[in-house]
């Protein structure tokens, strides 16, 4: 069949990016257009869901958040790369190689079997960390991989015994000290806890923080000083529907509020009220400044609208009004207020920063850009944007040249902010097939430095980072 229009095309390929990789790879990386900075040493890993054994009701039925977790390294060191790309053997993984997808549940499918316990697949993120390389979902503990092959190593506890609850895919570790805080929460009480995890790996601190009602809380943030948890009006109604899709529910009564806590275990908590109500995935980076609490994210005012995409994402269709733009939050830690205004009008997703500012001041920001709707098929830029209200630039890759999240990378240990890499992983619509992007990040808009191409395609996915020095 003609295609009738470039839009036609772009969200074929937008569709086929998506989809599942069911082969395992690992080669050195042949073709490399331009030139990889030495200064580059150490792995990028990024995660991603990529179903293996599909549902009986086929592809189209999976929700965004669906699939095995397929992680990819790739190992930057003297100009060369490396590719790795390999499933995480959790319990999921093993029963459905043995047993199929029957019976199971997806998150716009019910579970049909109620006695096998697979828990998640921890597609979400992946974090080095304390020696360790863990990949993570929304709500299961932590997965732990070799950081060379991507061999399982098997599931990484935390102080488990402490609540007995799971964690989210969305640590934050502080730029300065090195600890990782990260959080979980669940529908029932206590609905949201915090672990703090040292530098060396050890779990020092488990404990539940109060709060009023249960919500999805996929992310969170840190300043030196305090934790930030955003209480968006997403709630849980476990009563209502049979799947996981069913049970949330927008209730944009209650309010968009922020609970601030200082990271010290058993602090109180405060709360403070966002003048309009929105849910966010993912905040950029919060800091201290002046008696306030500076935090900038990705907030949706529409949030019906982003369920219904999210559930429809694999058939590639689009809902209006789903997107994101950039707010940032003002929290004044002496009178308790909190002012909010929008940095761009355009649809943005997965906000990064350099990550040595994590809980610190920082102006820049790096973040997929869409441009209408939500981020879909013409979401082929990467943006930089200045927290201070400057003007944003952006890379754009072109038509059905789709990248990931971006991932900065300093030029050296003591590069000045914005000195560095940004790095993403982008699939190439026009081949088939997967490359990884080196952008300059102080010439964001030139042609990058180098394309490192794959000899396959990887699916679209999620989070990764950079873990300098780890080859
Ligand atoms: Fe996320």
């Amino acid at each position: 069949m003609a295609l009738s229009s470039p839009i036609d095309a772009e969200a074929l390929a937008w569709v086929e990016a998506w989809k599942p990789c069911l082969d395992e790879h690992a080669y050195a990386v042949t073709r490399i257009e331009g030139e990889i900075p030495r200064e580059i040493h150490g792995t990028l890993y990024r995660n991603g869901p990529s179903q293996r054994i599909l549902p009986r009701q086929g592809y189209e039925a999976l929700h965004l958040f669906d699939g095995n977790a397929l992680v990819h390294a790739f190992r930057f060191e003297d100009g060369n790369v490396h590719y790795t790309g390999r499933y995480a053997r959790d319990a999921r993984f093993v029963y459905e190689q043995e047993h199929g997808t029957d019976g199971l549940g997806f998150v716009n499918l019910p579970a049909e079997r109620e006695d096998v316990a697979v828990g998640f697949s921890p597609n979400t993120n992946v974090v080095w960390h304390g020696g360790k390389l863990l990949a993570l979902v929304e709500a299961d503990f932590p997965f732990e991989l070799d950081p060379r092959t991507l061999e399982s190593r098997g599931t990484h506890l935390l102080r488990k015994e402490m609540l007995g609850m799971s964690t989210t895919a969305h640590p934050k570790i502080d730029g300065r000290t090195g600890q990782m805080l990260i959080h979980g929460y669940q529908p029932i009480e206590p609905y949201v806890q915090l672990y703090v995890v040292e530098p060396d790996g050890t779990c020092s601190s488990a404990e539940p923080v109060e709060t009023p009602y249960a919500v999805m809380m996929h992310d969170f943030a840190i300043t030196e000083h305090h934790v930030v948890l955003p209480l968006c009006p997403l709630t849980w109604d476990l009563e209502r529907g049979s799947c996981l899709r069913d049970w949330l529910r927008w209730e944009p009564e209650k309010g968009l509020r922020f609970g601030v806590r200082e990271r010290t275990a058993g602090s109180p908590v405060r709360w403070f009220q966002a003048p309009s109500p929105g849910f966010l995935f993912h905040p950029g980076n919060a800091y201290e400044k002046d008696g306030k609490i500076w935090m900038d994210a990705c907030t949706y005012p529409d949030v019906n609208a982003l369920l219904e995409q999210l559930a429809v994402y694999r058939s590639g269709r689009l809902v209006s009004n789903a997107g994101a733009h950039l707010v940032l939050y003002e929290l004044d830690l002496a009178s308790g207020s909190c002012k909010e205004t929008r940095l761009d009008d355009r649809v943005v997703e997965f906000p990064r920063l350099d990550d040595r500012l994590i809980g610190y001041e920082s102006r820049f920001g790096y973040a997929l850009m869409g441009e209408d709707g939500f981020i879909g098929p013409r979401a082929n830029r990467i943006a930089r944007y200045d927290r201070t209200g400057g003007a944003g630039t952006f890379h754009e890759f072109g038509p059905t040249q789709y990248p990931g999240e971006p991932v900065f990378v300093p030029r050296t240990s003591d590069a000045s902010e914005d000195d560095g890499f940004v790095l993403s992983v982008v699939y190439d619509g026009e081949t088939g097939k997967s490359y990884v992007a080196v952008l300059d990040a102080q010439n964001l808009t030139g042609e990058p430095l180098a394309r490192a191409h794959l000899e396959h395609r990887v699916p679209l996915g999620f989070h990764g980072n950079f873990a300098a020095g780890v080859v």
